[in-house]
């Protein structure tokens, strides 16, 4: 493989290259680098996120919860039923039997009641000074890692460039959910209007929203910020909202690999990987919409 790294397509000297485009470098060192912390950063931050949920496994709205407050949108429990205990997990009023993997849950014959089963927790057993530890290291670390993200991508020109939304993505935007909708994909540079939407929106919006959520959550944070907690409806909607921006960020990643995989899982991990990545032939460029993952 010879190929110059600039951010312009550069064609392979090792000819010919009937079937495929050029490979360019197309993801930088700090774009592989921080997409790799916050995707190993998510990870344990999730599970040692739900061993947290498991310790009081409500959700509510506003600033107060209590017996005295029927303010409850989730509840995740077990029950005592004629056919013996059985898992359930209540949205709106809405109950619906989760026996097995929500409320209650374990081998067989070992079934203990917990809002999220064993193998979706860090640690698998019952341990939350241990969970509270490891959510408060990975946050720092994404943290951190969306800083560096930010920094850099604004210096090397890599949000301008391929992130900002620009007028024609909105122009190619129909064309480009047909294209997603038959599992058509086109490798090209640039990212298209769909993958602007997902990219800016998983850093603009869902990490930043899931960092501020937490912070209100500190009761550290509520001596030095208090406005924060008001601004955000009280501290169980705030509880509340970044329980909804991991659920939604879980969407994210299902859908971003069911993506990867339809367009060229090999191709795609070697570019956020190497940084490399094999665009079509030129003829096919000249279609209207762009590569996809
Ligand atoms: C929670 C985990 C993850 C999150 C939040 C996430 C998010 C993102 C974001 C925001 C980008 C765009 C980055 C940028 O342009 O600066 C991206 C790109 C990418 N991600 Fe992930 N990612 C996650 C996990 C993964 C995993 C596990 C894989 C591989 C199996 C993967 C493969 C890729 C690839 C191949 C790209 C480049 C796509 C392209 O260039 O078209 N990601 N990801």
């Amino acid at each position: 493989m010879e190929a110059i790294a600039s951010n312009e397509p550069v064609v392979e000297t090792n000819k010919p290259v009937p079937k495929n485009g050029p490979l360019i470098y197309r993801q930088s060192g700090w774009t592989r680098l921080t997409h790799w912390l916050w995707a190993f950063s998510l990870f344990f931050m999730l599970l040692s996120g739900l061993q947290i949920f498991n310790a009081r496994p409500q959700l509510y709205i506003g600033k107060q919860s209590g017996f005295e407050f029927h303010n409850t949108i989730l509840e995740i429990g077990a029950e005592n039923t004629a056919n013996g205990p059985r898992g359930f997990t209540e949205i709106f009023g809405h109950r619906f039997d989760t026996t097995g993997v929500l409320g209650w849950s374990g081998p067989p014959g070992q079934e203990t009641q917990r809002a999220f089963p064993s193998w979706l927790t860090i640690p698998s057993y019952y341990d939350l000074g241990t969970a509270r530890v490891v959510h408060f290291f990975f946050a720092w670390v994404l943290t951190t890692t969306l800083l560096i993200w930010l920094i850099a991508g604004l210096i090397n020109g890599h949000i301008r460039r391929d992130l900002a939304p620009r007028v024609d993505d909105l122009r190619k935007l129909p064309r480009d959910i047909v294209d997603h909708a038959k599992l058509k994909f086109h490798h090209t540079r640039e990212y298209n209007t769909l993958q602007k939407m997902a990219y800016g929106g998983v850093l603009f919006v869902l990490l930043p929203l899931m960092i501020i959520t937490g912070l209100a959550m500190s009761p550290s944070m509520n001596s030095v910020l208090p406005w924060l907690n008001e601004i955000l409806g009280g501290r169980q909607t705030a509880r509340t909202i970044h329980f909804t921006v991991m659920l939604m960020l879980v969407g994210f990643f299902i859908i971003h690999i069911l993506m990867i995989l339809a367009a060229g899982p090999i191709n795609e991990l070697r570019s956020i990987i190497t940084g490399w990545y094999r665009t079509d032939p030129p003829a096919k460029h000249d279609q209207p919409t762009e590569r996809s993952a």
